[in-house]
């Protein structure tokens, strides 16, 4: 646990044993680790992760709970329930995190990683301990068959005991809503709230966040994979900038020495700076394909795509 802390406040990963799935853990505060997540999981596109607290106080310094929220969270953590919240803008989580999401996943969760979080004192974003594509980790095991290099250490803790990732609850402008089933069955969650929660509809906010094209549109019309900015453009870089950079009205560089982990952790930051009704054009470098460059390309097609 102490090296495990002690990795963790570097900015590098560990995975840790929940009562869920084992978690691959990175401060959620620090870019380059949450970037370092995507990239250990190999994952093409930058879903929205969990973040994980150690008590329903540190939640509230990260999140707004609404009555609603509150009775779930008083009568379910620590525990395999995962709540979409309203995030608290000093929460200081690092946008790659939440997917520039107004809203956080906040979830107590029972084991190492809330002691983890515990000792931090800070959320830890965590998804399951598995490359993209496979399984859920129930132990130690499985979380190196897949990932033994990328990570420094396992905080063991035996075979989980729900072997299933958390039930996750939204709130819409309709009522909650459970945008995930897990091991708590939505009777049991709507019995306690006293209501019912609907399942999952098609309400494009609540239901796939990593999904949406229009979220990561800036105002402005992007061009990907230029070479060089033209004089109305503002410029994103990557790697040795072109001279014409130096020229533009406004220019930035997601990563000077093109490294994928650097510019991932950028890449929100980025084109939120740009996202102006005064800047109507954006060209960006080209970003090579490989690693975490499927998940920045994914993100810049949706930002560049016809709306
Ligand atoms: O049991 C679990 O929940 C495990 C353990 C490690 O805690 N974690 C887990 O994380 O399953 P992951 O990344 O596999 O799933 C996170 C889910 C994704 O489906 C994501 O879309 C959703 O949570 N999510 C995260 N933030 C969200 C947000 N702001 N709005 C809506 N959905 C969100
Ligand atoms: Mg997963």
């Amino acid at each position: 646990m102490d090296e495990a802390v002690r990795i963790l406040r570097g900015g590098g990963l560990v995975a840790a044993h929940t009562e869920t799935v084992y978690g691959l853990c990175g401060d959620a505060t620090n870019g380059e680790a949450v970037a370092g997540i995507f990239e250990a999981k190999g994952r093409p596109s930058f879903n929205p992760l969990i973040c994980h607290v150690a008590s329903l106080e540190m939640a509230g310094r990260i999140a707004v709970l609404s009555p609603e929220a509150l009775i779930l969270a008083e009568r379910f953590w620590p525990g395999p329930l995962t709540l979409v919240l309203p995030m608290r803008p000093e929460a200081s989580l690092h946008p790659l995190v939440t997917a520039g999401l107004p809203t956080v996943a906040v979830r107590v969760p029972r084991g190492p990683l809330r002691e983890l979080a515990d000792r931090m004192d800070r959320p830890i974003a965590a998804p399951s301990a598995n490359r993209s594509g496979r399984i859920s980790p129930t132990t130690a095991e499985h979380v190196l068959r897949t990932l033994d290099s990328r990570i420094a250490l396992v905080l063991d803790g035996g075979a989980t005991s729900h072997g299933l990732e958390s039930a996750i609850v939204g709130f819409g402008p309709e009522g909650p809503v459970l945008l995930r089933p897990g091991p708590i069955e939505v009777e049991k969650l709507s019995a306690v709230l006293g209501c019912e929660i609907r399942g999952r509809v098609s309400n494009a906010v609540l239901n796939a966040p990593g999904q949406m094209t229009s979220h990561y549109a800036p105002h402005g019309a992007v061009r990907l994979d230029a070479e060089r900015p033209q004089s109305d453009e503002c410029w994103i870089g990557f790697g040795p900038d072109p001279v014409e950079a130096a020229a533009c009205a406004s220019a930035t560089n997601l990563s000077p020495r093109g490294d994928l982990r650097e510019a991932a952790a950028n890449l929100f930051a980025a084109l939120n700076r740009f996202d102006d009704p005064d800047i109507p054009r954006i060209a960006v470098a080209s970003i090579p394909h490989v690693g975490l460059g499927h998940a920045i390309n994914d993100r810049l097609r949706r930002a560049a795509a016809d709306r």
